[in-house]
């Protein structure tokens, strides 16, 4: 397949775009600076129409571009382009591909889309499935919105698929690599109870996954891209700590209200609670290879 990616540089893309070569797929990837190799075509991902990007010959799209959720303290503006590089991106894109799809005979026909268990907001722990309705909160508001900007590739009959994605554990970004400083020193604290469950996936399950879902030609709507065994903060702490061979302290942890003022809003990201169940991917017949956090942590800090 010929497959372009938005987001290639990304923890996700890079592990993906080198994944879908090994697999002997073409990948062409939509930069946003001026391209730099032949593989790469530019995109603005704020104009209307996604600066319309040469996408001949393009049978599926895995769009993953977006402002970093953990990357900046979330000011009014910063909240803003979260939600602009998610939304604005998207509808934009959708209508590109949608229009090559129905002008073009060699059109894309699949677009597999980044999105996050953000939607379910806080559960307070409960189990929450694709079925189950979007949240109330920031993230959750963006995520719905993100989802529905997607809408004009699916009446152009495009198979679409989003990924609501759990923390993602890979050591090169995301969650993982900002707890890992503290982690080797054995100093890693529970943020805020650590009774709150963080539904989380395998860097290379979530390739897997994605993976799956591009050749599964009857995958569409949502796929909850979590493994089947949440854990808690605390459980996750301990894990992480006994995967580097560090003392765990139960004890060293940063209270809700002392994270609060660190982090403002943004620290909703390590407080809040859902169980979120692969429900859709199990049923689809995808098999986790790390369905366990040791499994997990072991595949990626050896
Ligand atoms: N990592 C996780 O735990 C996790 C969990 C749930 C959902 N997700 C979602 O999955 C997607 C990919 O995740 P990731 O961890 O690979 O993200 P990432 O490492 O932050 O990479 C995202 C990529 O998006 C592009 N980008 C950055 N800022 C942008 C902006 N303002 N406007 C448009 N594009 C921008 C960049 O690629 P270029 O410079 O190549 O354009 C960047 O490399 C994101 O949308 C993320 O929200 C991630």
């Amino acid at each position: 397949m010929r497959i372009a990616v938005t987001g290639s540089s990304g923890l996700i893309g890079t592990a993906l775009t080198a994944r879908l070569r090994a697999d002997g797929h073409q990948v062409v990837r939509l930069v946003r600076r001026p391209p730099h190799a032949s593989d790469e075509i530019r995109w603005d991902p704020r104009a209307a129409d996604a600066g319309d990007p040469a996408l001949g010959g393009i049978d599926a799209c895995v769009h993953l571009a977006g402002a970093g959720v953990g990357d900046h303290r979330w000011t009014r503006s910063y909240k803003a382009e979260i939600r602009a590089s998610r939304v604005l991106a998207t509808r934009a894109l959708a209508a590109v591909l949608a229009t090559r799809a129905a002008t073009a005979g060699d059109g894309p026909k699949v677009l597999i889309a980044a999105s996050a268990i953000g939607w379910y907001g806080d559960t307070g722990g409960r189990e929450v499935t694709e079925d189950s309705p979007a949240g109330q909160g920031f993230l959750s508001r963006v995520v719905a919105d993100w989802e529905a900007a997607a809408a004009p590739a699916a009446e152009a009959g495009l198979r679409v698929a989003h990924l609501r994605s759990g923390l993602i554990l890979g050591k090169g970004g995301g969650v993982l690599a900002r707890l890992l400083t503290p982690a080797r020193f054995g100093a890693l604290p529970r943020f805020g109870p650590g009774t709150q469950v963080m539904s989380w996936i395998s860097l290379a399950d979530e390739i897997a996954a994605i993976r799956f879902l591009l050749t599964t030609g009857t995958a569409s709507g949502p796929f909850n891209l979590t493994a089947p065994n949440a854990v808690t903060n605390g459980q996750l702490t301990a894990a992480l700590h006994h995967a580097l061979r560090r003392p765990d302290f139960p004890w060293l942890r940063i209270p809700e209200p002392v994270l609060e003022l660190a982090l403002g809003e943004m620290s909703s990201e390590l407080l809040t609670s859902a169980r979120v169940i692969p429900g859709r991917l199990t049923e689809a017949g995808f098999e986790f290879r790390h369905p366990t956090i040791s499994a997990a942590l072991k595949a990626e800090l050896g």
